[in-house]
């Protein structure tokens, strides 16, 4: 399954504040990129353009699904949703006051996804048994880390093609940040997906990148062509790691 996202030559920004320079990012099928960089230096701005959250001013968003082109920069959010490419946003975004199973479900909520929500949940359920044994207790009820698990569920009820992950290890503690990249790394071979993830922990992202970029200021500060390269640059050890 032949699905990609190119990003090239991206300019975007709120209102006057510019904060998103010429960037370029490619994620070729089945990849897991990364995005390291310390807070404010446009991250999630990035992922929020690839979903039609920000509109870039300048530059091209090309999605390949199944081999078919799309410039993601013409599309709406919900379009660019239906395409099958979900988001597992910074700070997960749950609904506390509903039940894991309820969470679940709200996760398929376009019509392209709800044909298939019982399988869908289903899998997901397979994939994290533990939300099964708790599908009927509050979200917000949850431990951080299933609660990660749970957003992470709930982005798989749209059956993605590619995955977008907004810092997943924000908030929780070591271990559990090791577990929640472990599974994504169970979701990228069990579903095939291409996965463009945002994260700060550079030991634990360089453990499932294959390739990886340091944004800096919006601007791509380093780019390693592999995990072993990121793991090796200078600039990264000395600025980004303060080594
Ligand atoms: N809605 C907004 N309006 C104005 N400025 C914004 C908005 N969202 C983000 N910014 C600014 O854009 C810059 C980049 O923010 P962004 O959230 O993309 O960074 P990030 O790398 O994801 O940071 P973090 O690691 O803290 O999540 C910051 O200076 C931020 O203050
Ligand atoms: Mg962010």
């Amino acid at each position: 399954m032949a699905n990609s996202i190119t990003i090239e030559g991206l300019h975007a920004g709120y209102g006057a504040v510019r904060v998103i320079e010429d960037v370029s990012i490619r994620a070729a099928p089945a990849e897991t990129v990364v995005l390291l960089g310390t807070n404010g230096n446009g991250k999630s701005t990035i992922m929020k353009c690839v979903m039609g959250l920000v509109r870039p001013s300048a530059g091209r968003i090309i999605a390949s699904i199944d081999g078919v082109r799309h410039d993601l920069t013409r599309l709406t959010t919900e379009q660019i949703v239906d395409l099958g490419i979900a988001l597992v946003p910074e700070g997960r975004r749950l609904f506390p006051k509903l039940t894991v199973e309820e969470n679940l479900l709200l996760g398929a909520y376009r019509r392209s996804a709800r044909a298939q929500m019982s399988r869908n949940l289903e899998s997901c359920f397979e994939t994290f048994p533990r939300l099964a044994e708790r599908r009927r207790q509050l979200a917000g009820s949850m431990s951080g880390g299933e609660q990660q698990m749970l957003a992470l569920g709930r982005a798989l009820m749209l059956a993605p093609r590619i995955l977008l992950v907004d810092e997943p290890s924000v908030g929780l503690a070591p271990l559990l940040v090791a577990r929640t990249i472990d599974a994504i790394k169970e979701l990228k071979a069990r579903y095939q997906l291409t996965v463009l993830m945002a994260e700060q922990n550079f030991t634990q992202a360089v453990r499932i990148a294959d390739r990886g970029y340091v944004i800096v200021h919006g601007k791509i500060a380093v780019e390693g062509r592999s995990a072993e390269e990121l793991n090796n640059n200078e600039l990264i050890r000395k600025f980004y790691l303060g080594l």
